[in-house]
Order: structure tokens, then C-alpha cells, then sequence
């Protein structure tokens, strides 16, 4: 469908263009080549760990990161249900089973209280998520790792660039992952990485991302013998979307600092409406809002009513994150759960569009239709 008003709008320039352009005429280097290593450098440097591995997507991230931490049948992984499909689906694709713990109210992450419940000798991981640009209280759950041994993993797709006092998310756990689909901070179309500070962790995540292969040198451009020494995927970014990586993360600060002045500006027309919660987090929680996602206090009715009283006016908003455990899926798998605060907040919650160009006479049609809505 052709909104008036997008969800979201993909940041693009001329460097993107020269840069994808470039690898492609040089006529090699479209698979494997030094822009991979050149991207995965910059991600490290940014977020500030040793290691990276880039991956065709964030879910082949996180997929690959359990196969490396040798999560297998028989564990138990904590996941939230109020998530994007993959943050459950990954233990699954190893075998294990996730067990959702619910959510708290103020960044809808993970609730450690609920996790510290969920906990048994089966568990080997937790991995929260930061929620459309919010840090979670990923402090408090690292404290519960680490007394209970487990792994840490952040689910940090959506959240490229936030910070707790001055920390980036991505190097509270022992790895974290991003995603450069194109809803998110930027974007390389499809993509994502595992920041890691482990260098065992690192090596092994090349491996698997690339057949189990040892490729000291270039397979492509190499006549070297080299060895396959344990089972692994075709996984990797490819060198040309790295190609686009590089323009993208340079634009990165200033990609957050548009999305968050656009933020305050619709924050300070929305705080009016007594009806709906605004997505303002503590001072210390820097948020890059990869989404704009509003509360409607009274629920589920009347949070519909005002989705579909947007969509007439051609303005697109959509409801972030329906939960897991209610999905025909994994019903059928036999979760027969009850998580009050994520069935409650997902009812409530509604993403209104937000990107770096959003400009002023489009966030006045979507604030002012709101308010219309709510009879303001
Ligand atoms: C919280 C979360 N986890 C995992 C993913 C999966 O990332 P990708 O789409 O890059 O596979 C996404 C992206 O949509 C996400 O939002």
C-alpha cells in the first residue's frame, strides 16, 4: 500500500550510491572481499568491543551465535514473547526450547523479576531485547547471569546506538546482535552482526557463518588448500551490501540525532493527549527511537479504532509487537502461558512513523490527528 505518510523511510545519499557502485564495477569482490572486514572494524569501534562478524541478517546472527555457544536440546533459553519472531525462533533452530518471561513497563524489556522465576537448571541464556531503541534494565539482568551462571546475549536489532549512562547497549552481555534491515537505524537492506569481546567466541562465529571453512586468505581468489573443520552455513554478507555498510555507519550519529529531535518535537505535541503514554525513559536512558510506539491507556478497542482513523487519512502505524506466545505457531508447540504485562502493554501499544526525514508539516498531520482522534 502507498501511505501518505510511511512508517518509516530508508536514509540514503550519494556516497551509498558510490560506494555499492564502486564494488560493482570493479568487477570482483562481490561475495567475499575487504569491505567485509572494513564494516566489521567500524561496528566494533562504534559500539565499542573487540570483535565483530557481519551476517546476511540479524536472525543468521543470532541463529549462529547459539550454534557457537553450543546451546543445544535439552537447554532452556529465557526470551521475552513481546519481540520480533526470531528472538524465540533461535533456540529453536538449535534444538533448545525458549521460555518467555514477561515484560516491565517502563522499556518493555525483559522483567527481572519474572526471569529470576523463570530460571531452572535446564536454563544456559537469557536474551532480552532493546525495544525499538530503548535500552532494557540489562544491568539488573546481568547481575542475574552472572549469579546464576548463565550466558548473556542482547538482542540489540533495534537499538544500534543507545546507551545507559554513556554505555552502549551491545557490551553488557557476552555477545550482542544487531540488524540492518531496512526499518532499522541504518541499513545495508538486509544484514546484521555479533559483537563479542570473547576472541574464542569470534573465530567460531567465522566459521559457522561460512561452511566451516578456514579461510586465512580469500576462498574466491585463493588456489590454497583449506580445511573444513566443522559444520557451518552460508551465512555471510555479502561484500557489496558491506560496500553500502560503510557510508551507512558513518551517517550514524547523525541519523540518531534526527531521530531524536523529531521525537521531542512529537513527545511535546502528544504529552497534551491525557489518553495515550509517550515513550519517555529515564534521563539516563539514551533511546534512538528505531521506533515511535505510543501507549493507549484504555487498550485494545479504542487503540485499533485509532489505527484505523490514521490509516484513512493515509498515515501508517502498526502494532509492535502482537506477543509470540499467542501465534498459531507456537500454540501448536503447546505454549499455554499467561504473561499479564505483555498481553496488557501489547494491546496497548501503537508505532507511529518515525525516521531521520520526517519533517515538520508530517509529524503536525500525524500529532494533530491524534488529537483529533481523542477530541482535542
Ligand atoms: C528484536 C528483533 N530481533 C531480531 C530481529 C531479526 O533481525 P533481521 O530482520 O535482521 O533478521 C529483528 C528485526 O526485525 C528484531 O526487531
Amino acid at each position: 500500500m502507498d501511505w501518505k505518510i510511511p512508517l518509516f523511510k530508508i536514509y540514503w545519499d550519494e556516497e551509498d550510491i558510490k560506494a555499492v557502485t564502486e564494488t560493482i564495477k570493479s568487477g570482483k569482490d562481490w561475495a567475499i572481499g575487504p569491505n567485509i572486514n572494513r564494516f566489521e572494524e567500524l561496528i566494533a569501534e562504534y559500539i565499542r568491543t573487540k570483535y565483530c562478524v557481519v551476517f546476511n541478517s540479524g536472525t543468521s546472527a543470532l541463529h549462529v551465535d547459539l550454534l557457537a555457544y553450543n546451546i543445544k536440546q535439552g537447554d532452556e533459553i529465557i526470551v521475552p514473547s513481546f519481540t520480533f519472531i526470531s528472538t524465540a525462533n533461535a533456540p529453536l533452530f538449535v534444538g533448545a526450547k525458549p521460555v518467555f518471561a514477561d515484560i516491565e513497563k517502563e522499556n518493555f524489556g525483559l522483567d527481572p523479576e519474572d526471569v529470576k522465576k523463570k530460571i531452572t537448571e535446564k536454563t544456559k541464556a537469557i536474551i532480552p531485547i532493546h525495544y525499538g531503541g530503548r535500552p532494557c534494565k540489562i544491568k539488573e539482568l546481568k547481575e542475574i547471569a552472572e549469579k546464576h551462571n548463565l550466558i548473556l546475549i542482547e538482542d540489540a536489532a533495534e537499538s544500534f546506538g543507545a546507551k545507559i549512562d554513556n554505555k552502549k547497549v551491545g557490551t553488557f552481555g557476552d555477545s550482542a546482535m544487531f540488524s540492518f534491515c531496512q526499518n532499522k537505524i541504518f541499513t545495508t537492506g538486509d544484514g546484521g552482526c555479533i559483537v563479542t569481546n570473547s576472541k574464542e567466541m569470534y573465530e567460531k562465529l567465522k566459521l559457522i557463518r561460512s561452511h566451516g571453512r578456514l579461510e586465512a586468505q580469500d576462498y574466491f581468489s585463493s588456489t590454497e588448500y583449506m580445511d573444513y573443520v566443522s559444520l557451518g552455513y552460508n551465512f555471510r554478507m555479502s561484500n557489496i551490501v558491506a560496500s553500502l555498510g560503510l557510508p551507512q555507519i558513518k551517517k550514524v550519529d547523525k541519523l540518531i540525532e534526527m531521530r531524536r529531535k523529531n521525537a521531542e518535537y512529537m513527545t511535546e505535541k502528544l504529552s497534551e493527549i491525557k489518553e495515550i503514554i509517550t515513550p519517555k525513559l529515564k534521563q539516563n536512558y539514551f533511546q534512538v527511537y528505531q521506533m515511535y510506539t505510543i501507549r493507549v491507556k484504555s487498550g485494545k478497542e479504542k487503540r485499533d479504532k485509532l489505527k484505523e482513523y490514521l490509516a484513512k487519512k493515509g498515515i501508517m502505524s502498526k502494532v509492535y509487537f502482537d506477543p509470540i506466545h499467542l501465534t498459531s505457531f507456537y500454540k501448536r508447540l503447546g505454549y499455554n502461558i499467561k504473561l499479564p504485562m505483555t498481553e496488557k502493554i501489547s494491546e496497548q501499544v501503537l508505532t507511529l512513523p518515525m525516521h531521520p526525514d520526517l519533517n515538520k508539516e508530517e509529524m503536525d498531520n500525524i500529532c494533530n490527528s491524534c488529537k483529533e482522534f481523542f477530541k482535542y
